[in-house]
């Protein structure tokens, strides 16, 4: 079991540069099963879900080839199957996207429940919802999700809560489908515009991903293509974090500053400077930090993604800030971890109250998911007092590549012992 060991302390200065989008990445990949050729993928983080995705794809039939660390080619020419029900693909997350690219291409998916961050429920009612309203029928046997259609035909489906996974599944499982499908109520995430742009790219008549209404009308076939992943907003927002909490002078290179915009409006009403260029951001942090309230919310709100690692930046901050969690029932688990660093934490709900401490201490700590990991390695980063000892660090493997030998480019003592 790998842990991080972590000397804080030290001022992150330089520059760190973004990979493609894990959750951008991890719908494209099955977007490409909808091909009836040969993708070429761009710009993928290298991180276990893609890895495991990839894997998932080959157990599909699909022949996919890394040309390098981070281009993936996808012959989905070859399928021979429909059912995706081994024990790994429940693990991840994005596994429920394989239903709607199977079902769209075969008009039948056997897929196991997917896995995942665990913040309280994590229901897919919308996406049964939606795939229903094409003309399928939804089952749930055994740990796995079947779905079956004679034919898939369009229609207007309104979705009861805006969800990442629901939009980009019904717009897999719509792109070959009969007629024009009409999502209401959309997500208007950067990756859902991504997925689209790639269905597009391969084909695909897909107009108003970014807005809140989607129109797809169906085409009979998708051709191959080439295609690169836009950059990961949540890991461009977790390194300007990062330099922020080690009061540090960073260039977040790669990366498309609108979707930093929420980000970088409340790190700059806590007195961090932000330069914005074509494709990068430079963080300019002050040793004292002032206190702010953020909610987290669907796109263009701020970013549940970066929630957690806000927590702990907000930690160190003057003044008392409030979050508010406007996505997830039970996003806070992490905090008691975070606390044991000297952090000054409250919640009630989905409210925490942080008030802010002058410094917090290294000791030992788990990532309980993906981003509370990514905040415990904030923690550690500020930590003065002995090192940050960080457990669980597969959950911070599913998301961010090469995030020691960043960090160390840019100053920081951080070292994995297995
Ligand atoms: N929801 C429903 N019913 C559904 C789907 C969602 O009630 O059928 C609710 C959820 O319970 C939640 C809200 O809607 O309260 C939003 O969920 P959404 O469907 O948007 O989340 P998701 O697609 O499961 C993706 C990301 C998450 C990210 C959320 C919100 C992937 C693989 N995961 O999850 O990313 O938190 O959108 O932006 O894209 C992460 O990267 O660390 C991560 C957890």
């Amino acid at each position: 079991m790998s842990e991080l060991y972590i000397n804080g302390g030290k001022r992150l200065v330089g520059e760190v540069t973004i990979n493609g989008a894990k959750n951008a990445a991890v719908a494209i990949l099955p977007a490409a099963l909808l091909v009836d050729g040969v993708s070429v993928i761009e710009n993928l983080p290298y991180i276990d879900d893609v890895q495991k995705l990839k894997r998932a794809m080959e157990d599909l039939g699909a022949v996919a080839t890394l040309e390098d660390k981070h281009t993936l080619t996808v012959d989905g020419s070859t399928l021979f199957t429909h059912k995706a029900v081994n024990e790994y693909v429940g693990h991840i997350r994005a596994s429920y996207y394989l239903i709607g690219a199977l079902l769209g291409r075969f008009k039948e998916a056997e897929v196991a429940m997917p896995g995942g961050c665990d913040f309280g429920g994590r229901p897919i009612d919308q996406h049964i919802k939606g795939f229903e309203a094409l003309g399928a029928t939804v089952t749930v046997e055994d740990g796995v999700i079947k779905a079956h259609a004679e034919k898939l035909v369009g229609t207007d489906i309104y979705l009861d809560v805006v969800s990442v996974g629901a939009t980009i599944n019904v717009m897999l499982a719509a792109t070959l489908a009969e007629g024009t499908t009409t999502i209401e109520n959309a997500a208007k995430e950067p990756h859902v515009v991504d997925v689209a742009n790639f269905l597009n790219m391969m084909g695909a008549n897909i107009k108003g991903a970014g807005t809140d209404v989607i129109r797809i009308k169906g085409v009979e076939r998708l051709n191959g293509g080439r295609y690169s992943t836009i950059p990961d907003q949540i890991e461009a927002g977790t390194y300007m974090m990062a330099a922020a909490i080690t009061g540090g002078d960073v260039y977040v290179r790669n990366i498309i500053p609108e979707h930093m915009y929420s980000v970088s409006l409340k790190m700059m009403e806590m007195g961090i400077t932000i330069e914005e260029g074509d494709d990068y951001i430079h963080v300019v942090a002050p040793q004292k930090l002032k206190a702010t309230n953020i909610k987290t919310l669907p796109h263009p709100g701020f970013p549940t993604d970066l929630q957690p690692q806000m927590a702990t930046l907000l930690s160190i901050a003057e003044g008392t800030s409030t979050i508010i969690e406007g996505v997830w029932d039970n996003r806070f688990q992490y905090i008691d971890e975070l606390k044991k660093t000297g952090a000054d934490i409250t919640v009630e709900g989905r409210t925490a109250t942080v008030q802010g401490v002058p410094a917090l201490h290294g000791t030992s700590v788990k990532a309980t998911d993906l981003r509370a990991g990514a905040a415990l390695v904030l923690a550690g980063l500020r930590a003065t007092d002995g090192p940050m000892i960080i457990s669980n660090v597969r959950f911070i493997d599913r998301g961010y590549e090469a995030l020691e030998e960043k960090l160390t480019t840019l100053g920081a003592d951080i070292i994995r012992k297995n």
